[in-house]
């Protein structure tokens, strides 16, 4: 499926390229939670599975695109 099956949004690519490269788009696209969460998410993949940080607008593209979609507050 085309960007593994994210939903069509300003973001969906940035996010497919930043994410696949350790696990499948099935992880996130189980996760419903708040947006609290996903910075903490974004700071674990950091800290503690070495995810290497894209410059800080493509981070506020991709944080905006996980809490728009998978989110437990909206
Ligand atoms: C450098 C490798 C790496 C990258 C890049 C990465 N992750 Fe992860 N991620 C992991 C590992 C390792 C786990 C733990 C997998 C497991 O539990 O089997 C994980 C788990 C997760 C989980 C599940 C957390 C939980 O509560 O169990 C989510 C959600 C997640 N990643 C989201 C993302 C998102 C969104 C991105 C892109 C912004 C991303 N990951 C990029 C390594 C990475």
């Amino acid at each position: 499926m085309e960007l593994g099956g994210l939903p069509d949004g300003q973001g969906a690519e940035d996010t497919y390229y930043q994410c696949v490269a350790c696990h499948s788009t099935e992880i996130i696209k189980q996760q419903r939670v708040t947006d609290h969460r996903w910075d903490e998410l974004w700071t674990w993949m950091v800290e503690a599975q070495g995810m290497v940080e894209p410059d800080d607008e493509t981070k506020k593209v991709i944080l905006s695109y996980l809490k728009a979609n998978f989110s437990s507050e909206r």
